[in-house]
């Protein structure tokens, strides 16, 4: 018996391992045009986690790969498992999602903001406000909880969103350019921070970025796509050790990796 129960904790173990599992998935949207192929035989595992980063050319389909995996969206052929089942629709106990806009609603304090998905699931209050509390403070923005989006900085919006993302502690997160619309400097002092909560969550992150650099900085992992309709053409396992540091950047094996990359990129575009 002790035989047979050690052997479903390791299928258990094994499911598990497997945060988002991808197979040959296509989509092609109906355009005013006609039909627009997007994605094309995708198969990918996104390991329970580990942080994966996906680059490719704009309208390589990045954005449409995101929202399938958050089930905002169905393929029109393949299937995506997240722990395990499928996603059909959106499901904030398992995945979270982040934009490129912060899109916080302008008329409530980040505070409330960031308990928005808890507020539309009837949490009881207190317990609302104490887990927002909790990830207002994770993103280093504690005393600001009073704050309207428009009384906050660029950065400070996207940590409010990234807050309101992780509230409802699903162990997945996906992050579609979440810090294109800041300066180089905040990108990178939160890109910082970003690897600080996820190393503090053990969250599963998939992060799509235009920025190479940003992409191995961050990753474990980092996934190239083709143009449109868009392929994985490329797996690039980045080798350096945790926690990264900036001084990484300087280095052969950063240099090498990012060089890699473009490479394929180029290529193909
Ligand atoms: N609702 C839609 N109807 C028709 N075509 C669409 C729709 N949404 C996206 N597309 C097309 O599908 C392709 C992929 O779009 P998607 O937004 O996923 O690309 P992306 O890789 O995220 O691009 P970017 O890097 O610019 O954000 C594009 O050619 C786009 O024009
Ligand atoms: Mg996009």
């Amino acid at each position: 018996m002790q035989h047979v129960a050690n052997l479903s904790e390791l299928r258990a173990k094994e499911v598990h391992a497997a945060a988002i599992e991808v197979a040959e998935l296509s989509h092609v949207y109906l355009g005013r045009d006609g039909k627009v192929p997007a994605l094309e035989d995708i198969s990918l595992t996104v390991g329970a986690g580990r942080f994966v980063v996906i680059v490719g050319p704009s309208g390589c389909g990045k954005t449409s790969l995101l929202m399938m995996m958050a089930g905002l969206r169905r393929p029109t052929s393949g299937t995506i498992l997240c722990a395990g089942r499928p996603i059909d629709v959106p499901d904030p106990d398992r995945v979270g999602v982040v934009f490129q806009e912060a899109s916080l609603f302008p008329w409530l304090t980040a505070l409330e903001n960031i308990e928005f998905p808890l507020s539309i699931r009837h949490a009881p209050r207190l317990e609302r406000r104490r887990r927002a509390e909790a990830m207002l403070n994770l993103v280093g923005l504690a005393g600001f909880g009073a704050r309207y989006p428009h009384e906050l900085s660029g950065g400070m919006k996207q940590r409010v969103s990234i807050a309101r993302g992780l509230v409802q502690d699903p162990p997945v997160l996906l992050m579609d350019e979440p810090f294109a619309a800041l300066d180089e400097q905040t990108r990178m002092t939160m890109g910082h921070e970003l690897l600080r909560i996820w190393s503090q969550t053990n969250k599963t992150v998939v992060f799509v970025t235009h920025s190479l650099t940003e992409a191995v900085y961050l990753a474990d992992e980092v996934l190239v796509m083709s143009p449109r309709p868009g392929r994985i053409i490329d797996r690039a396992e980045v080798t350096l050790p945790r926690p990264r540091t900036y001084e990484m950047m300087a280095t052969d094996v950063f240099g090498r990796l990012r060089e890699r990359i473009w490479q394929k990129i180029r290529k193909v575009t």
